[in-house]
């Protein structure tokens, strides 16, 4: 299993978590696919489909990463799910679709890391932007992305099919992105961008 990493700053995890961060390989469905939806299907209120998963796995391999034990069979204890494509308002905008990590390894770095494998694979691939959608009353995720420079750009009112509202939040990695598209709620004063 080769561990990925592009030539940018990222997060560490801790150096004790025992794991190994690798790309997702469309050869290794049959391996793969059925513990991450395992995974992801324990822990997001949305239900998606095989095919769901298959369009994001198989077009944006790259994309997606996951953290496995060390030790053989080399469990999946976290994974992130995520795409990269032109968006309707010009920007070339990665897109976060999916963020586990297991129960039993949270608050270890964990999913901060694969957040920052994603990011600066996007980066490395030309992004402008990485959006996502979780829950508003995801306090965890929330701080997770927002400690990684994500901003809320707007409140998408019963967004998921349980009903429950999400905000979008928003990481600019190139200047003048935000400008073009940022819609929303209110900023910290440090990072607020000029709306138009
Ligand atoms: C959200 C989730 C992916 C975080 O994974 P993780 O590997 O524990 O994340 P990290 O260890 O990198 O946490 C980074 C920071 O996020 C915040 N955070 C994470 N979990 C938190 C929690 N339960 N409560 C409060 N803050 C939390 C903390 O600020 C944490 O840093 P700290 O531990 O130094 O205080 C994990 O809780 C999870 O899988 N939840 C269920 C699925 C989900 O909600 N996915 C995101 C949907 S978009």
């Amino acid at each position: 299993m080769t561990p990925v990493m592009e030539n940018i700053e990222l997060i560490p995890p801790d150096p004790h978590t025992g794991l190994i961060y690798a790309q997702y390989e469309v050869a290794k469905e049959e391996t793969y696919l059925d513990p991450i939806r395992a995974m992801i299907s324990k822990d997001l209120s949305e239900p998606y489909s095989i095919y769901v998963y298959r369009y994001f796995l198989n077009q944006w391999p790259q994309l997606c990463f996951m953290a496995l034990d060390e030790k053989p069979p080399h469990p999946i204890r976290a994974v992130i799910v995520s795409k990269l494509e032109h968006h309707r308002s010009g920007t070339y905008r990665g897109y976060i679709a999916m963020l586990a990590t297991s129960s039993t390894h949270r608050r270890r770095g964990i999913g901060s890391h694969l957040v920052s494998l994603v990011i600066s694979a996007m980066q490395a691939r030309g992004a402008d932007e990485v959006v996502l959608e979780t829950e508003t009353s995801n306090s965890a995720s929330l701080k997770l992305y927002e400690r990684l420079g994500f901003l809320r750009s707007k409140r998408l009112h019963r967004y998921y099919l349980n009903g429950s509202t999400a905000f979008r939040l928003l990481l600019y990695l190139r200047e003048g992105a935000g400008t073009r598209i940022l819609g929303g709620i209110s900023l910290p004063e440090k990072v607020r961008v000029e709306k138009k």
